[in-house]
Order: structure tokens, then C-alpha cells, then sequence
């Protein structure tokens, strides 16, 4: 049976009437050569991404899954920093300047510190991953991945016996992104995400420098960015700024938006549907069938539902 194509529902779609249509008039004052994608940034900003990464180590996590062309998951992003239509990012932040960069770790650890991107780089081998990455709208996409287990840069700092989540940080600045207003995107600025602190020291949990094989581009979370693989992909926060341990739940950026839809946990799970769309099945790019059956847990459940062991998953999704 012929499945209609699904429409391209998109968060924003939650946005109230009104601050849509600030928006729209917002975006009728951007600059014409910003929106046309144009050098209006140093020239240096590209220097991050597309570069060589050599001696990716093989992971055993890694799916056999047919891969997704590098076309598919570099044009079909979301990134409301750049915008919220799925073409925006790859047009709106090829200029974004992540060199330098710099995360800062910190919270309820011994050794607070901040790290280079040179100094992430060099932190642990940095593997090919393979993942599903399967996102709340039900597209979905095979990534090859380069990184390393975020536990390996937790371990650093030694987080205290205080630190129970992980609290995560995007970059912001206006003057890089334009569109990224509240107003504009209906979300809040800076993206804001979380994890249980066992589930961010999961080696599954994903520090993700690059992907097929060079650095990230900018549109898909330059220069480093994490992939949480059996979580929904918004929980996958770009371009991360700030990692900070703490002893309760953090504010997470849909949950804030729209509590009753999004919950901290995100878990890729099709029996649960809080939010529009359907997540019995789901659509695997580039076809537009909604025709792929979902797996609970993104397919990853042999090695992650064990921490969630006890809980209630249809009230903490
Ligand atoms: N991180 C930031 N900072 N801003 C965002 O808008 N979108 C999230 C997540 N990380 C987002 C973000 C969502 S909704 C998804 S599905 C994934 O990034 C998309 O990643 P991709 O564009 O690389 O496929």
C-alpha cells in the first residue's frame, strides 16, 4: 500500500501565530547577500571544516546499514541557529567561524578546565562510527560519524560524586546567526540539551569532530558536536560550547518549548507518540515513504536499555 508522502511537519510548526509572523517579517529584513548565503564573514571561517581525518579507527557500534550520500545528510539539517527550513543551515552557515574554539568543562568536577579544538582532537583515537540517527520527525539517516565516546573527555575532569547530569551548550551569537531569535525560530537561544550522567558515560554516547571521514561542516554542528544515537536527534546538541556537570536535571531546549510533547529522556521508542508525529514507522532518506519500521531504543537496545531498567518509559519519554 502507497503511503502518502509525509509533509515536512517542522518544530517551528509548534510556534504560536504571532511570533510566526514576526518571523516572517524578521526575515524580510535580513540583509538580501546574507540570505543568498554571500561572503559577508571573514574568509577565514571556513578554515574548520572539510579537513582530512586520518587513522579513523574501526568501531565495532558501527551498522552495516546502507549509508546515506554526504549530499543527503549535509542538505537536510536541522540547525535553528541558521534557520528552520531543512535547506537553511548548509546555505546560511558556510561562513560560521569555529576557529578558535573552545569547550569549557566544568560543574561538579575536580579539574575544571577549558579544551582546545587541537586538544579534543588529540584527547582519544578517534573512531568511525556508523549510526542511525533517527529524528522526532521521523526521517531518518545513516551517518558515518568520526569521534570518540564522550566519556573519555568526562574521565579528564573527574566529575565529583555530586554530578548526577551532564548539561550541554551551544554557541550563540546573533552576529554569526542572524535568525537565531526566539522570535524567529520559536525555540530559546543558546540550544540547551542534557543527559543522565551514566547515559553520557555510555560508550555509545558519541564526541563527534567529523563525519565521512574530513571534519564536520558547518551546517551539521561544526566543529564538534554530540550524537546520542538511541535518542531522538534533537537530543544530539551541535557545535557545543559549554559542558557542565550537575546534580539535577538540566533545562533542555524542546522541553522548554513544549513540555507536554518533549520529554529529557527522547529515547527512540515507537509505542510512544507524545508529540504529532507518528513514530510507529519512519522515513529513511532520501525516499519519501514513511515505510521504515521504528526500533525502540533507534535499534540500540541490546546495549543501552539496561539503564533505564525499572522506569516507566510511556511517562518518561
Ligand atoms: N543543535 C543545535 N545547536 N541547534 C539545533 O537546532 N537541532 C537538533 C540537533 N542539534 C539542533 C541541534 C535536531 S532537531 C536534530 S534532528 C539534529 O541536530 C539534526 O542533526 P543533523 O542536521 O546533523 O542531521
Amino acid at each position: 500500500m502507497l503511503i502518502k508522502k509525509p509533509e515536512d511537519i517542522r518544530y517551528s510548526e509548534v510556534t504560536p501565530k504571532s511570533i510566526y509572523w514576526n518571523r516572517r517579517k524578521f526575515l524580510a529584513g535580513i540583509p538580501a547577500a546574507f540570505l543568498a548565503g554571500r561572503e559577508l564573514l571573514s574568509p577565514s571561517a571556513r578554515a574548520w571544516a572539510g579537513t582530512k581525518l586520518n587513522n579513523l579507527v574501526k568501531s565495532p557500534f558501527s551498522t552495516t546499514e546502507t549509508q546515506n550520500t554526504y549530499n543527503d545528510v549535509t542538505h537536510y539539517n536541522n540547525f535553528y541557529e541558521f534557520g528552520t527550513q531543512k535547506d537553511q543551515p548548509a546555505k546560511y552557515a558556510q561562513n560560521f567561524k569555529t576557529d578558535p574554539w573552545t569547550v569549557s568543562v566544568e560543574g561538579e568536577v575536580a579539574k575544571p578546565r577549558k579544551f582546545s579544538m587541537d586538544e579534543i582532537l588529540k584527547l582519544a583515537p578517534i573512531e568511525e562510527r556508523i549510526y542511525r540517527h533517527r529524528c522526532v520527525e521521523a526521517w531518518s539517516i545513516v551517518v558515518p560519524w568520526a569521534g570518540y565516546s564522550l566519556s573519555a573527555l568526562l574521565k579528564q575532569v573527574e566529575p565529583t560524586s555530586k554530578a548526577k547530569y551532564v548539561a550541554f551548550e551551544s554557541y550563540w551569537d546573533l552576529k554569526q546567526m542572524p535568525m537565531a531569535r526566539p522570535e524567529q525560530a520559536g525555540i530559546k537561544f543558546p540550544y540547551v540539551e542534557g543527559l543522565r550522567l551514566d547515559e553520557a558515560m555510555h560508550p555509545l554516547a558519541l564526541l563527534s569532530v567529523g563525519m565521512y571521514g574530513e571534519t564536520l561542516p558547518p551546517q551539521d554542528g561544526a566543529p564538534v558536536r554530540m550524537v546520542v544515537p538511541w535518542k531522538y536527534g534533537f537530543k544530539s546538541i551541535k557545535s557545543i560550547v559549554k559542558i557542565k556537570l550537575v546534580a539535577s536535571e538540566p533545562s533542555t531546549t524542546w522541553k522548554m518549548s513544549v513540555p507536554e510533547w518533549y520529554g529529557f529522556y527522547s529515547n527512540v521508542n515507537p509505542n510512544v507518540n507524545p508529540v504529532r508525529w507518528n513514530q510507529k514507522m519512519e522515513r529513511r532518506l532520501p525516499s519519501f515513504f514513511q515505510n521504515h519500521p521504528t526500533q525502540i531504543f533507534n535499534g540500540y537496545g541490546d546495549q543501552v536499555a539496561s539503564l533505564y531498567a525499572g522506569m516507566d518509559l510511556k511517562k518518561l519519554y
